[in-house]
């Protein structure tokens, strides 16, 4: 939680194809006009190392990664975003927008690969030192779904969307698992609704997490 702080922190999660990305610049801009400072990142990057980190575990050709060293190295993208980009920028009063955290990997490693939430969980805990967003939206798309949006667009799959939809819907139960078991922190919206539906819904709720926040104070 940043309560010490005064900026805000916001994870878009979901199934591949969900919307996050679009979700979350609609969000930044309708922010941005209001006069609050964004920082829009993503995972796995957001770092020099943590965008190479991202082409090692989502290109195919690096041959067989097994399940633990593929959430070793989300883990070590995600320390590397925490300490390096998030903290500072909450700390300066920014609202912070990340596509995807450490509930991706609760869903992807933990259930999609079977290394379990609790595991996975207690790693990323570890590497981010605890740093949790203060509302994460959830968009909840059905696997079959997902897939035909991401192949729309013709874009190729990378090493996760490729695998099979059994391994979509394990992912899309644990998200739902997640959010059922911290419902005050999770705004979950079914992510076939229009874009302009869904935007709304996320900005109301963004509001008044926002007109909660203590005013950044200035030195004198
Ligand atoms: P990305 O292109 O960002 O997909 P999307 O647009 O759907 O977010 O690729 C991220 C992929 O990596 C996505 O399939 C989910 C997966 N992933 C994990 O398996 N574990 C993680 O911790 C994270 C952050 C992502």
């Amino acid at each position: 939680m940043t309560t010490q702080n005064q900026g805000l922190f916001i994870a878009f999660e979901g199934g591949d194809g969900a919307g996050k990305s679009t979700q979350a610049s609609l969000l930044a801009a309708a922010l941005e006009s209001r006069g609050h400072t964004v920082l829009r990142t993503r995972e796995p990057g957001g770092t020099p190392i943590g965008e190479k980190l991202r082409s090692l575990v989502l290109d195919h050709g690096h041959g067989h990664i097994d399940a633990r060293t593929e959430a070793l190295i989300f883990a070590a993208s995600r320390a590397a975003h925490a300490t390096q980009v998030i903290r500072p920028a909450l700390e300066d009063g920014t609202v912070v927008l990340s596509d995807r955290y450490i509930d991706s990997s609760v869903a992807y490693q933990g259930a999609g690969r079977n290394l379990g939430a609790d595991a996975v969980r207690t790693l990323n805990n570890w590497a981010t030192d605890e740093l949790h967003p203060d509302l994460t939206v959830l968009l909840d798309v059905e696997p079959a779904i997902g897939r035909q949006r991401r192949t729309a667009g013709e874009a190729v799959e990378d090493r996760m969307e490729s695998e099979a939809d059994e391994f979509h819907c394990r992912i899309r139960e644990a998200f739902l698992a997640l959010a059922q078991s911290a419902p005050e922190t999770y705004l979950v919206l079914p992510a076939h609704q229009a874009v302009e539906e869904l935007s709304a819904q996320i900005l109301a709720r963004v509001t008044t997490l926002l007109d909660a926040v203590p005013p950044l104070e200035l030195a004198p």
